[in-house]
């Protein structure tokens, strides 16, 4: 089984995101689980080129807005998996992944690219498997190239979605000049009276994969479906759902290079060590009794940041430290920078992008917060279990297939679940788990069963493997 796999990021290339440690892990997985696979990623300006082995090619030629384009091509190991770097500054040379006015242009580019690619190497790949909209292109070109056999004819496609809340839209004006021609080619973009990426991925893709299996059932819906639910709806036979699994290479308390201490389920010391160097660090007073609860994500709508706002003062005045890390909208960012100028001794922001940090918090905090209105996967709180944090979520995709409640009575259970979308439900919860943090038996109870918990991708790799296969029975 020879599989390209196609993403706008990966770790250790880049990473903004969830997709970039899925797309950095799953195809070193598939190779451990006897897939010939490669990784196809563009090189950007922010790409450490320590990474690359070598230029493997510096004149392939792609087809490109009616003429031909020759860009260099460079094969990384460092992702466990032989990685393809694309080479094409004026796309990728930009200070960071997305974020521009010609983003379709730049990954519709990539596309086209690593289709070329495949070409010049000679062998074509059994699975081409595409991730979110930047990848929708390629999944698409494949679809409508096949009308005429050739070289990448009997290649089938598998397109994941991590959010389907980002569509790659697009003035419809743009499709021809990006090579699609009027009918059914352009008509598969159509979405609404926008062109999306997305959804000519979906619509012309041999199967696709979410990545949680309840997020495959509340994309069927019309409150989740983001305006593809019908879609989803329709190709439910094609439609399946593979959690994703941790990189235990990358993120374990046993191993993390960035921690000050290391530690694990049989001796948890080392965690105390953790959070008093995280408390040092953002300048918090040294009380280790004192609960630190955490949150690491990019401040958007998704991940719930309307109701921490709402039951953040209550956390304090409950006992906790409150912790975040993050960037994103303005109305997040200037409420932490409230809450911090408010209660300086309880409260520690950092505003940015920080790897490092974000492992120290992993390790230095007791208590998780992950509250999204909904949630494809989630990785944090899988992180979260693995260093003995407990995790606080809201039942909804990922988070509920990974997070099991805890129960007093049998001491079972990784973590604390609401369902309502509500401050109050949060609030509870919250509420529940600081109370279960004071009696020491019960919590360490919690944090062994979550760190014991294997998520390792192995599993999932093995069932992307099946799928793979039946591709070819469909
Ligand atoms: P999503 O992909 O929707 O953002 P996930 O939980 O799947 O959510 O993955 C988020 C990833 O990005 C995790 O690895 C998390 O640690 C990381 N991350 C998010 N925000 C930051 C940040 N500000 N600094 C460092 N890492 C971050
Ligand atoms: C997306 C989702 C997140 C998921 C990640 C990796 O960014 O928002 O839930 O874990 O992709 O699949």
């Amino acid at each position: 089984m020879r599989v390209a796999f196609l993403s706008s990021e990966a770790v250790p290339f880049a990473k903004t995101g969830g997709l970039g440690d899925v797309a950095g892990a799953l195809p070193k997985a598939l190779v451990g689980a006897g897939v010939d696979a490669c990784l196809i990623h563009p090189l950007y300006d922010t790409t450490d080129r320590g990474l690359i082995e070598e230029k493997v090619f510096d004149n392939l030629e792609v087809d490109w807005l009616g003429g031909r384009r020759t860009v260099s091509v460079y094969l990384s190991y460092a992702a466990g998996a032989p990685a393809f770097l694309i080479d094409a500054p004026e796309y990728f040379a930009r200070g960071k992944v997305y974020g521009f006015g010609d983003d379709h242009y730049r990954f519709a580019f990539f596309s086209r690219a690593a289709l070329a690619l495949l070409g010049r190497l000679g062998q074509a790949p059994d699975v081409l498997h595409g991730n979110d909209w930047p990848c929708g292109f390629a999944a698409t070109w494949l679809w409508a190239g096949r009308q005429w056999g050739g070289f990448l004819g009997q290649t089938r496609t598998l397109m994941s979605i991590h959010n389907l809340a980002y569509q790659g839209l697009f003035d419809p004006g743009d499709l021809y000049r990006l090579g699609f021609r009027g009918g059914e080619e352009s008509n598969v973009f159509m979405s609404n009276g926008a062109a999306s990426s997305l959804k000519a991925g979906l619509m012309t893709s041999d199967a696709i994969s979410t990545v949680s299996p309840r997020y495959s059932f509340e994309i069927q819906g019309h409150e989740q479906g983001y305006g593809l639910d019908w879609l989803m709806r329709q190709r439910r036979d094609r439609l399946v759902g593979i959690t994703n699994g941790v990189d235990y290479d990358v993120w374990n308390p046993e191993t993390d290079p960035h921690l000050p201490a290391h530690y694990s389920a049989e001796d948890l010391s080392g965690k105390l060590e953790c959070k008093l160097e995280l408390l040092r660090r953002f300048g918090l007073p040294e009380e280790p009794d004192r609960p630190v609860v955490a949150s690491i994500s990019r401040l958007v709508a998704q991940k719930g940041f309307d109701l921490i706002k709402h039951v953040a003062w209550e956390m304090l005045t409950a006992g906790a430290f409150f912790v975040s890390l993050g960037s994103g909208e303005h109305e997040y960012e200037s409420f932490f920078q409230w809450l911090k100028d408010s209660a300086p001794n309880r409260v520690g922001i950092y505003r940015g992008f920080d790897e490092p940090l974000a492992h120290q918090i992993e390790a230095g905090a007791d208590i998780f917060l992950m509250p999204s209105l909904y949630e494809p996967c989630g990785l944090n709180q899988m992180y979260s279990m693995r260093y003995g944090t407990v995790p606080v979520v809201r039942a909804t995709g990922g988070l509920d297939d990974t997070v099991e409640e805890f129960d007093p009575e049998e001491g079972t259970g990784t973590g604390f679940k609401f369902g309502p979308y509500n401050a109050h439900a949060l609030l509870d919860k919250v509420r529940e788990a600081l109370y279960w943090y004071t009696r020491k038996d019960a919590w360490g109870r919690i944090q062994s069963n979550g760190m014991r918990v294997d998520n390792s991708w192995g599993a999932a790799a093995r069932k992307y493997v099946r799928l793979y296969h039946a591709l070819f029975d469909l």
